[in-house]
């Protein structure tokens, strides 16, 4: 079920993005099962933002100021999220588990920039927001005593995943207008992120059929496939699904050989070549 949603009103977030409704399903904090399935989804978070605080690696590449200034907040609020997600999980008296290879995949660290950009600032942001707004906020039971804590620091977070998300489409359509061929290889890239997100709640969607939150899992992920193809419309290039076969095969060849090369990439420093003009000096003293 697709809402206009109140909360987003109250999350006063100024995007496009369009959130799921679980219909009023909720965890029951007090079942085993149940806590089962939320320690899963706040491990994979707590993981999530252990690895957004490497946003601050972007630093090294910022093409100017604002970027820079950018993602020094942003590291800031990534080690914040991962200290409340802490706190969130000694609130519910649970401990984590370990990270499921495919979230570990595609918070993998990429020193090519551009790639970067598209996987972590703007698609891993926009999707990391739909789990902690339409899922975490939405099904966490107002009825357990540290839930009200919980979902006030979790509409904190999400303010700072908005601004996130903001920020890596901003920068995203930017190096797609410097860079037009790079819209061939983030269609395959963005393919095969798409196939590796039904793995990851593959294991639970088994264990509870029948659960009214993970009975909507697969909806859900749709919604969020859907929401991540208009994204990319957004940013200036459509998602390989909607192409032939053969173009989406040709997505995927260019997209897994960029992914290689950008595993022997080395960040190109830029603030050193910029700061002068950035402060409004003459480029050459
Ligand atoms: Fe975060
Ligand atoms: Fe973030």
């Amino acid at each position: 079920m697709l809402v206009n949603d109140e909360r987003a009103h109250d999350l006063e977030l100024d995007d496009a993005r369009k959130t799921y409704d679980f219909g009023g399903a909720v965890f029951d904090l007090g079942a085993p099962g149940d806590r089962d399935i939320v320690r899963f989804i706040l491990s994979q978070a707590l993981y999530g933002e252990a690895t957004g605080v490497y946003c601050g690696k972007s630093l090294y590449a910022a093409h100017s100021l604002e970027a820079a200034k950018f993602y020094v907040r942003q590291a800031r609020q990534e080690l914040a999220h991962l200290e409340m997600f802490g706190e969130i999980f000694r609130e519910l008296d649970m401990t984590p588990t370990a990270p499921h290879w495919g979230l570990k995949l595609l918070s993998s660290h990429n020193n090519y920039y551009p790639l970067k950009v598209l996987m972590e600032h703007a698609i891993g942001e926009g999707m990391v927001l739909h789990v902690f707004q339409d899922l975490l906020l939405a099904t966490l039971p107002d009825n357990h005593p540290g839930v009200p804590s919980i979902k006030k620091k979790l509409r904190t977070i999400c303010r700072d995943e908005s601004e996130h998300v903001a920020w890596g489409e901003k920068e995203a359509t930017r190096l797609l207008q410097e860079s037009p061929w790079l819209r061939t290889p983030f269609q395959g890239v963005l393919e095969i992120q798409m196939s590796v997100i039904p793995y990851i709640v593959g294991s639970l969607r088994k264990r509870y059929p029948d659960h009214p939150v993970m009975n909507q899992a697969g909806d859900f992920l749709n919604h969020v496939q859907r929401e991540v193809g208009e994204q990319a419309k957004r940013l200036g290039f459509a998602p390989a699904t909607n192409g032939s076969r053969s173009f989406r095969a040709w997505c995927m060849a260019s997209g897994t050989a960029l992914f290689l090369r950008s595993q022997l990439a080395r960040s190109e420093s830029k603030l050193d070549k910029t700061y002068l003009s950035d402060l409004g000096f003459p480029d050459r003293p």
